[in-house]
């Protein structure tokens, strides 16, 4: 058997439309995962699903829509997961809000708090929903998309780097609590990736040189290059790793 094969595997992965998460699932499911497709947009998610059967063979993908910022949603999300899989092994927290650039004196409390409450508070509940199977068989693996805004200071990015600095600690927090029961819990911080959600700051020249200028691989990602690592994480080869978390950004932190 591979260390990276994930046959007999079932992954939740939030946000799965497109960027990131999207990559993700494509290639968990190329490594043998049985996937779930979620977003806030349940035609989206069929779409998405139907493609990867359509790769992987029948049965590979189901789709469940779920908003991050309900409860109740992602109640359903685990739920119906269960029903279609039968259980979750390996949980992908990454979908995340950011509705607001610029000082941290000009957000309203309700951007902050939707930021707080997506980024950090809907992860622990859906983490939350799925940690019992997983102590009920002693195996789980729990990723959390960070970024490495998490990691620096911000001038324009502050309550979202908040937010993405807690999921670190979440993990650490999470790890501890649930190691004794074999759950793994790692954050993937990610630098800057070309998907819709950064856009703002890669598509317009300026904040693309300034955001790569010092980079040592002196470019961007993309999303298939985060992937690797979650695959990692939520197979055999991560079995030994938990409460870390795992920077991919062409060497932007470190230069
Ligand atoms: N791109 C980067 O440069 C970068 C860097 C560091 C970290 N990250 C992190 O990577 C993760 C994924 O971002 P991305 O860049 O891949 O974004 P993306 O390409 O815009 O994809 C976001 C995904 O999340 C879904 N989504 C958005 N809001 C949601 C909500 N409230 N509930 C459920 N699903 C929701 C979107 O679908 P719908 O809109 O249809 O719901 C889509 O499937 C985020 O945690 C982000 O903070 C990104």
């Amino acid at each position: 058997m591979s260390l990276f094969d994930m046959k007999g595997k079932v992954a939740v992965i939030t946000g799965s439309t497109r960027g990131i998460g999207r990559a993700i699932a494509e290639r968990m499911a190329e490594h043998g995962a049985k996937v779930v497709i979620s977003s806030r947009k349940a035609d989206v998610c069929e779409e998405v699903a139907k493609e990867i059967n359509g790769k992987f063979g029948k049965g590979t993908a189901v789709a469940v829509a779920a908003n991050i910022s309900s409860k109740e949603n992602l109640q359903n999300l685990v739920d119906e997961s269960n029903r279609a899989f039968g259980k979750i092994d390996v949980l992908v927290c990454n979908a995340a809000s950011n509705p607001y650039y610029g000082p941290l004196a000009g957000i309203s409390d309700d951007q902050f708090r939707k930021i707080l409450e997506n980024n950090i508070v809907a992860n622990n509940w859906l983490i939350s929903m799925v940690v019992p199977q997983m102590i009920e068989r002693k195996d789980g693996s729990i990723i959390i998309v960070s970024s490495i805004g998490g990691l620096k200071g911000s001038t324009i990015l502050g309550a979202y780097a908040i937010s993405k600095a807690a999921d670190m600690q979440l993990a650490r927090n999470l790890a501890c609590e649930y190691g004794k029961h074999n759950i793994r819990v790692n954050c993937i911080a990610p630098g800057l990736i070309k998907t819709d959600f950064a856009k703002a700051l890669w598509d317009n020249p300026e904040n693309l040189k300034a955001s790569t200028a010092r980079s040592p691989l002196q470019r961007i990602g993309i999303p298939d290059e985060i992937a690797g690592c979650a695959v990692l994480m939520g197979s055999k080869a991560g079995d030994f790793m938990t409460g870390q978390t795992v920077v991919i950004d062409g060497g932007a932190t470190i230069s």
